[in-house]
């Protein structure tokens, strides 16, 4: 085994702790590796801001992650992928996995029936996604609806509440949720909602999010970059905008983080 290649670890980037769920599902789907989550928390959120700023904060933050021994990095962001992933591509030659908002499964999933994309502003008016449902939504059953205050809540660990519901139901009043068959959670803040979701809408719309999909391309990447093999699993390193996370306090906070998404993980 390559020593050198082997210790290479593969980083999750998001503008804040929306790509902590994509992590979860890889640390429990994928043996093996080592990973480094950054989260830009300087600067969260993305979703609402200027794109050549986001294009920005991701530059700086891929050229700080390019000197951490990374073999590839999973843009766990749907609004960073949307603006930077072609620069990055560009920039770099190591295996770049973006997140996009997961419409092919769900126009599957949804019966024939319509399929709601929640995002932030940035995803919903981007190219990037004006592009996928020109390719995959020749029928016009896909709409995108943006949800940037469900970021905030996120980030301040407001996961259920009055406060979080009320905000959704009055989002979600003009669409009329039957002829809905699958919600697309095109944010990767949004995993820590399924459960107002699930609550909100009619039992048999499927919530579909990114995860599974970006995980198993990562995998495919990965073949022939060696593993660690059979070592011990080691827990992840995490940085916020480039400062690693020590203190006890903050990696208790990721640790609540992470037990909501093993509440969340088979919603
Ligand atoms: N988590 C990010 C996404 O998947 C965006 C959140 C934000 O910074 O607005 O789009």
């Amino acid at each position: 085994m390559d020593l050198a290649n082997a210790a290479a670890r593969v980083a999750f980037f998001d503008s804040g702790l929306g790509g902590l769920s994509v992590l979860h599902y890889a640390c429990r789907n994928l043996r093996g590796e080592q990973f480094v989550f950054f989260a830009d928390e300087d600067n969260v959120p993305y979703g609402t801001k200027k794109r050549e700023d986001i294009l920005h904060f991701v530059d700086e933050a891929f050229a700080f992650l390019s000197e951490q021994n990374i073999k590839a990095v999973v843009v766990a962001c749907n609004t960073a992928t949307s603006v930077a992933v072609v620069a990055m591509r560009q920039k770099y030659s190591m295996p770049i996995i973006g997140m996009e908002p997961a419409v092919k499964p769900a126009l599957l999933a949804a019966n024939g029936k319509r399929v709601l994309v929640v995002a932030t502003p940035v995803t919903v008016n981007g190219e990037k996604l004006r592009r996928l449902l020109a390719n995959l939504d020749a029928e016009r059953r896909v709409d995108a609806l943006a949800l940037p205050t469900l970021v905030a809540f996120a980030e301040r660990a407001e996961f259920s509440s009055a406060v979080v519901e009320a905000y959704l139901r009055r989002e979600l009043l003009p669409y009329k949720l039957d002829d809905y068959g699958a919600l697309v959670l095109g944010c990767t803040h949004f995993n820590y909602f399924k459960d107002s979701f699930r609550r909100l809408l009619p039992p048999d719309v499927r919530i579909i999010d990114g995860n599974e999909g970006t995980i198993n391309e990562l995998e495919r990447r990965l073949t022939g970059i060696n593993k660690r093999g059979d070592l011990p699993p080691v827990p992840p390193v995490y940085f916020y905008s480039g400062r690693r996370v020590t203190a006890d306090d903050e990696l208790r906070r990721l640790e609540q983080y992470m037990k909501r998404l093993d509440d969340m993980y088979l919603l």
